[in-house]
């Protein structure tokens, strides 16, 4: 089932002269589309300008397309009527905390919302509670939001969206202004919401860690999407994504490298206990070859059986390379 849904979507920033004439036009979105399913945890990535806080923006009816609709539970968002309803079933959650907390204490800050939308007082101190819970900040219930980390602010910021029981959260450039413990808490926390209490989550962001444990990356540039599958699918087209002047995980890099190199490294690396594992068996297998050579029955010698110091993927013929370059269409890694 599609929680979000983006059709043919056209959007330009105008800006205008003091006398309503437009002076210039800025193409932000130019027919994008995108389906969000329900309980996926979808990231969004693209360089400066490429269009994910429109997209954003749109989704909860700050923007409204020039041309195509945007649905969020099957409603529209340009019907006025069904705006208040539209942002409780998707919560926004900004990149700077310091604008997004207004009430002094932490839990009049996350009662906020839904006090504004008429939650009776019984249920808001329920909603308070739990949404304080499942962002682990039960304890600084009663502190002053100014004396909170930064990451610790995000979290009550994303207490406060949890409050409005929404069914997805879009969350933009969430860790941008946070420290390194702060991202972690943030994306952990947003992980939890996803897996144990199934919102949709929207992340988008210009860390491409973030992205790993996602259930699928979506990549956008020139205001549409251009790219979209597992993060191992993503991730595996590296020149794609540096042609559009993206980074790749740390080690997902470093195994492209290696992979140039040409040891034979699978494309798509995702994590430091996967190229852990590949290097090992490398090692392992050159290690067996150097054994076997005392007993080798005058079968081809494995890995490093010559003497000389094992070389890794030599058996990897560099036409190998070519061909999966070739056929990124397939999945395959460039
Ligand atoms: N308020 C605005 N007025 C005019 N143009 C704008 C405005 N906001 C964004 N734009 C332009 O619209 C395009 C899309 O911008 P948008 O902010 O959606 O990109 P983004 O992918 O979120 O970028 P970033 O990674 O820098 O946050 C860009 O060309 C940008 O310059
Ligand atoms: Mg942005």
């Amino acid at each position: 089932m599609k929680i979000i849904d983006a059709v043919h979507v056209f959007f330009d920033y105008m800006r205008k002269d003091e006398n309503d004439k437009i002076e210039e036009i800025s193409p932000a979105l130019s027919d994008m589309n995108l389906e969000i399913e329900k309980g996926s945890f979808v990231c969004v990535l693209g360089h400066n300008g490429s269009g994910k806080s429109t997209f954003a923006k749109m989704v909860n009816g700050l923007l409204l397309p020039r041309e195509g609709s945007v649905y969020v539970a099957d409603m529209d968002t340009a019907d006025d009527e069904l705006l208040i309803k539209i942002r409780e079933t998707a919560g926004m959650v900004f990149q700077n905390p310091d604008n997004q907390i207004i009430g002094n204490i932490v839990e009049e800050d996350v009662a906020f919302g839904p006090e504004n939308i008429g939650v009776p007082t019984a249920e808001i101190r329920d909603r308070v509670d739990e949404a304080l819970e499942a962002v682990n900040m039960t304890k600084y219930k009663d502190r002053s939001p100014g004396k909170l980390s930064g990451g610790q602010k995000q979290r009550v910021a994303i207490a406060g969206v949890m409050a409005m029981k929404p069914e997805c959260i879009i969350l933009d450039e969430p860790t941008a202004m946070l420290d390194p413990k702060g991202r972690k808490d943030v994306i952990r926390t947003v992980r939890e919401l996803n897996k144990r209490d199934g919102i949709t989550i929207v992340l988008i962001t210009h860390y491409m860690e973030e992205a790993v444990d996602a259930d699928r990356v979506v990549v956008m540039d020139g205001g549409r999407v251009v790219m979209d599958g597992t993060p191992r699918e993503i991730f595996s087209r590296v020149e794609e994504l540096k042609a559009l002047r993206l980074d790749v995980p740390q080690i997902t890099e470093l195994a492209y490298e290696l992979r140039k190199a040409g040891m034979p490294v699978p494309c798509g690396i995702l994590r430091k206990e996967e190229l852990e594992e590949v290097i090992m068996e490398l090692l392992f297998e050159g290690d067996k070859g150097s054994c076997d050579s005392t007993d080798t029955d005058g079968t081809e010698p494995d890995l490093g059986t010559d003497g000389t110091e094992p070389d890794l993927g030599t058996d990897r013929p560099e036409q190998d390379l070519d061909t999966d370059r070739e056929d990124k269409s397939e999945g395959a890694c460039q």
